[in-house]
């Protein structure tokens, strides 16, 4: 069995199916995939993983209607407000990527306290990935480096990314059947394991995430080597 992976990064997709399916509001499925969220992220750290990047909500998603983005708002004020102090509890750092000034201004405010109160976290870091683009980031990295005046590496290029600070990202998971990246981690994701499970993210249990787990160390990451030979 290989390595445990340090950073995983989940594209929480299926909470609208997840609620249609039961005759809910697809809200009602917000709030499933909240609850699943808080739990699997203390799952993927009680297991060693070091970083936990969650896609919470596209930039693209900023264009659903005003109805189930003031649900999906009114979840982030929840969110930030009472969960905070679990975290530092836990000993474990918040941070939240994405163009945040699209945001309200008072979830805005959460953030930057939810970060503030968590900077010292050591036992690994919860990244949200909210109003998050990939190509918007890479975008806006060309953008920064240009400013700078300066021509990039590779290196110095990923140190621009809004996931800079973070290993690099051995594991990607997407729940709902759905197999694309939808705009989320494209650079980061280049030699990433891929792992897609059918089921909805409310249902994504805790033994869901440990099979992900288990399916990634047995993976052989060659990175465009040839396989060494065993023995
Ligand atoms: C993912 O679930 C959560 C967000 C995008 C906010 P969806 O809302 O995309 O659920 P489906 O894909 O419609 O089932
Ligand atoms: C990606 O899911 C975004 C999140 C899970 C937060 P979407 O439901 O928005 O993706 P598409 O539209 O199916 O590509
Ligand atoms: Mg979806």
């Amino acid at each position: 069995m290989g390595e445990l992976p340090r950073h995983v990064a989940v594209i929480m997709d299926g909470n609208g199916r997840w609620a249609q399916r039961r005759l809910l509001p697809r809200s009602a499925g917000h709030s499933a995939g909240l609850k699943r969220m808080i739990a699997l992220s203390e799952y993927f750290f009680h297991r060693g993983v070091e970083v936990v990047t969650l896609y919470a909500l596209s930039q693209e998603n900023l264009s659903r209607s005003q109805e189930e983005l003031a649900a999906l708002f009114a979840l982030f004020r929840t969110y930030f407000s009472g969960n905070v102090e679990r975290l530092k509890k836990n000993d474990l750092r918040l941070e939240v990527i994405g163009e945040l000034s699209l945001l309200p201004e008072d979830i805005q405010t959460l953030i930057g306290e939810g970060r503030e109160r968590t900077k010292e976290g050591k036992k690994g870091t919860l990244v949200l990935a909210i109003a998050y683009g990939a190509r918007q980031d890479v975008v806006r990295a060309v953008n920064e480096a240009v400013k700078a005046g300066k021509e990039v590496t590779m290196e110095s290029f990923s140190a621009l990314l809004s996931t800079g600070a973070y290993p690099p990202l051995d594991l990607l998971i997407r729940t709902g059947r759905e197999k694309r990246l939808s705009n989320f981690l494209l650079y980061e994701a280049a030699y990433a394991e891929l792992y897609f499970s059918d089921k909805m993210f409310p249902d994504f249990s805790d033994a869901d995430a440990e099979r992900a787990l288990e399916d990634y160390m047995t993976r052989d990451r060659r990175y465009g080597k040839v396989k060494a030979e065993e023995g």
